[in-house]
Order: structure tokens, then sequence, then C-alpha cells
């Protein structure tokens, strides 16, 4: 059975994600921290697409000791290969959003895991998929990236210089393997509508429509229907990236009149 794998997939965009290949026809294996968490969601993806096969899996990308977990990335695909799923397509969703890491407050240690779950792990990722990939004749690997690859936000050095070099590890992986037929392309989303906004509502009230030309940010879908392009119609596209962003990249000073 071919499958599309979702990496944190039981919250906000990684939901959307699932709901997206899902509701395309699109057999689904994805991730999520906490076992409970997932077999929740689990249930409740099962129940809302029941015409195609949808499975969870606890997944994270650190072991008890903070090391890169990369015997239950092989644990799992192994797993996946005794039940005959073959993952056509990766949608590395999951990221540690380094949050509040203020340059003179947060750790090396901190510093680190952001770069080992954003860059190391995903890596790891795609290395068991890609092996399987190439054995099949080819896949697809999308990586949801960040417009904060190229522009910063204030307090997230870790973040942001991950998403940076995750964008390059994208780039080097199209490269090394374009010869197996296995695309790899980037999503850049800017803001995202998740249950973070609800914590800052006058923040994000303005935010949109003096940061973005199009006067708004994305939905969680906006974001899934870029990774769909990039999985499933993109043909001769890889090493690509693709911003969602409503503009707010190219835009250099605030709209101060809207
Ligand atoms: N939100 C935005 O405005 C925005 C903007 C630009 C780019 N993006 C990118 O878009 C993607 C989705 O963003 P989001 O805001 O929807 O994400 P989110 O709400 O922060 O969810 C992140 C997911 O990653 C998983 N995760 C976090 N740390 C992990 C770890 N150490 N090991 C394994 N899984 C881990 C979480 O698992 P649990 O469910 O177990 O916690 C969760 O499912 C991310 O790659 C993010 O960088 C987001």
């Amino acid at each position: 059975m071919k499958a599309t794998m979702i990496t944190g997939a039981c919250i906000n965009t990684g939901v959307a994600m699932v709901e997206k290949f899902a509701s395309e026809g699109k057999n689904v294996v994805f991730t999520g921290r906490s076992i409970e968490k997932v077999k929740a969601c689990e249930a409740q993806y099962r129940a809302k697409f029941p015409e195609v096969e949808i499975e969870g899996f606890a997944l994270d990308s650190l072991d008890a000791d903070g090391n890169v977990d990369e015997a239950s990335v092989k644990a799992l695909f192994a797993t996946l290969d005794e039940k005959d799923i073959f993952i056509e397509t990766l949608v590395l969703n999951a990221a540690d959003q380094g949050l509040g890491m203020e340059i003179f407050k947060s750790s090396i240690n901190d510093f680190m895991r952001v770069y080992k779950t954003n860059v190391v792990w995903n890596f790891c990722l795609v290395e068991n998929a890609a092996l399987r990939m190439k054995e099949q004749g080819g896949g697809s690997v999308v990586f949801i990236n960040s417009n904060t690859a190229y522009r910063a936000i204030p307090d997230r050095t870790a973040y942001v210089s991950s998403k940076g070099g995750q964008l390059g590890l994208m780039r080097a992986l199209a490269l090394d393997l374009g010869k197996y037929n296995i695309r790899v392309n980037a999503v850049l989303p800017g803001m995202i509508r998740t249950d973070r906004m609800a914590q800052r509502p006058e923040y994000y009230a303005s935010l949109p429509s003096m940061f973005t030309p199009l006067g708004d940010i994305a939905y969680g879908s906006d974001i899934a229907d870029a990774a769909w392009y990039f999985a499933t119609l993109a043909r001769n596209t890889t090493g690509a990236e693709l911003v969602v962003d409503g503009g707010n990249t190219i835009q250099l000073y605030p709209i101060m009149d809207r």
C-alpha cells in the first residue's frame, strides 16, 4: 500500500495536511510525540476519512538523553515495511519552534535541541524514506520550512537559522536524490493560523493587514495545498521553494493606513 507520511500531525498545520491528503484519496501515516494524542487523532481522522487508510505513530525526534533518536526512525520504517506500507511522499511538518530564546538567556543545549529536530532528525527521516523510494522507482519529499529562512524574527536565533540550514539540506538532498527520481522541495509559510494565536489576539488582529500585501495570513489548508502541489503535480520540479506568506517577504515597510 502506498501512503503519505506527515510528521507532527496532531495539531495545527499538520492536521490540515492530513485532511488535504486524505480528502484527495491518499492513505496517510502520521506522527506526533504522545501516543495518547496520536491514537485520539487517528480515531478522529479515520471517522472523517473512512475511504482511506490512516495510521498514527508516536515519534519524538529526541531520545531520553536528548540525542537524535535515529533508532526510533529506523524502527518505524521497519514496522511500515512489515505492514507493506510504502511512503511515496514524506511531508516534514514537525518543528521545534525554539520559542522565547532570548540570546543571553538560552543555553547552547536549547540551541542544539532546535537544530537536532529541524535539521538532523529530518535528514534521518529523509534518509530512511528515500532508501525505500529509490527501490520503488521514486518519490517526493516536502519540507515545511519558513519565510524566516530569509527574514529574521526576534528571539528565535536557533529556529531562524535552523530553517535556513533546512533549506540548504533540501537543496543538497534534491541534488543527491534526483537520479533516483526522488523530488525534494520546500514550502515557506509566513504566519499561519494556529491555536497559539488565541494567546495574543490584539497582536494578530493588526499584523496581517500591516505586514502582508494580501492583508491576510495563511490557513493550514493554504500550506497543505502547496505541499500537495509539490507532492503530486510538480513532476519536473526539485530543489524548489514556494513561499506562501501573503506577500510578507517582499514587503519592506508596514502598511500603516489599512
Ligand atoms: N505557525 C506559523 O506561523 C509558521 C510559520 C512559518 C513556518 N511554520 C512551519 O510550519 C510547520 C507547522 O507549524 P505549526 O505552527 O503548525 O506547528 P506546531 O503547532 O508548533 O506543531 C509542531 C508539531 O511538531 C511536533 N514536534 C515538535 N517538537 C518535536 C520533536 N522534538 N519531535 C517530534 N515532533 C515534534 C509537535 O508534536 P506534538 O504534537 O507532539 O507536540 C507538533 O505536532 C513547522 O515546520 C513550522 O516551522 C509555521
